[in-house]
């Protein structure tokens, strides 16, 4: 950028902040921006559309930014601006979905596979390899649905005894229908997969006015915290467990940082992922806590050391001009 010594960071959000979850990869990467006072981070959210995303990052391009982060909506569809952007040597990070090319800079996100499998192995474990189990799939176009699926089938498929049927959710209306069928045509349904942690809750809703939600464990993905996330519903016994999978938020901003300072980095960037149910649920919201409160920390010492920086030029200015040097 033209400001040497600042860092300019784009980030292209595809999906509006209503999703809790696009909601706190936007704030973790506002709350690390913050903490690296060389960074001017600008937030586009493209409110679901594919073509909104597509001229965000033109104008990012334009604006000529050092970094751009993008969360894609579609895989296909953004290739060309993606490539665009390499062409004029602007740096790209890719996080959590993936694209159609190799021509970015870093991807970052968990392994949705290995998600899947997770959740695969939890329930084989549980149910002692044996009964019937309900997965609630994702649009088919994405690529954590088509991951985190084919993983659970994985390992799904090795045992015979359980009997697995599925379902997809395009809109919560239409799973409403959906589940509420299925819940009628297999009273002996025991578990439920669903493709994250507001779809397995909305199932619970339906199977609750059924008066089934007790005998049905449920089983989603994301594990945000908070009041309506996925590791309060494993407090409260809505969900059976949720498998955390993490923004990527105040990494993105990190791994940005060092590609404008030149720094090597890994193409492939994993994000860490893990089960949570009754058993670590506290342990993990405390831990979240703990960190949410430790920035905040820093934030406040860092606008503290600012505004004291603001007064001694004040101070020093007045002096100068008073003639005292
Ligand atoms: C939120 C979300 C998450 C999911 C991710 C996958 O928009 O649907 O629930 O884990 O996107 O792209």
């Amino acid at each position: 950028s033209e400001d040497k010594g600042k860092i300019s960071i784009g980030f292209s959000q595809s999906i509006s902040e209503d999703d809790t979850w696009r909601k706190s990869m936007d704030n973790t990467m506002r709350v690390e921006a913050s903490l690296h006072p060389e960074v001017d981070l600008t937030i586009y959210n493209a409110n679901n559309s594919t073509k909104n995303q597509i001229s965000d990052i033109e104008k990012m391009i334009n604006n000529h930014l050092d970094v751009i982060i993008v969360a894609p909506y579609g895989s296909d569809s953004i290739v060309p601006v993606l490539e665009k952007a390499n062409q004029k040597g602007i740096p790209v990070i890719i996080v959590d979905r993936k694209v159609n090319t190799s021509n970015f800079t870093a991807f970052l996100g968990a392994d949705n596979v290995e998600v899947g499998r997770i959740a695969g192995k939890y329930i084989v474990s549980m149910s002692k390899a044996r009964g019937n189990i309900l997965e609630i799939k994702a649009t088919t176009d994405i690529s954590p649905g088509v991951e985190r699926s084919l993983g659970f089938k994985q390992i799904i498929n090795q045992y015979p005894n359980i009997r697995k049927t599925s379902i997809t959710a395009e809109n919560l209306a239409s799973l409403n229908d959906k589940f509420s069928n299925v819940l009628d045509s297999l009273p002996n349904l025991e578990y439920v997969f669903a493709f994250n942690d507001i779809i397995a809750l909305q199932a619970w809703e339906v199977a609750k006015q059924k008066g089934k939600e007790k005998s049905i464990k449920f089983i989603g993905i994301d594990g945000l915290n908070g009041p309506d996330g996925g590791i309060q519903a494993v407090k409260e016994g809505k969900l059976k467990a949720t498998i955390l999978y993490p923004t990527g938020g105040s990494e993105a901003i990190r791994l940005a940082i060092k590609i404008a300072n030149k720094q090597a980095i890994p193409k492939n960037n994993k994000l860490a992922t893990v089960l949570i149910d009754s058993l670590n649920a506290d342990i993990m919201s405390n831990q979240f806590d703990k960190i949410t409160e430790q920035q905040t920390n820093i934030e406040t010492q860092l606008n503290v050391i600012d505004s004291q920086e603001k007064k001694y030029i004040t101070l020093y200015n007045l002096m100068k001009l008073l003639g005292f040097f």
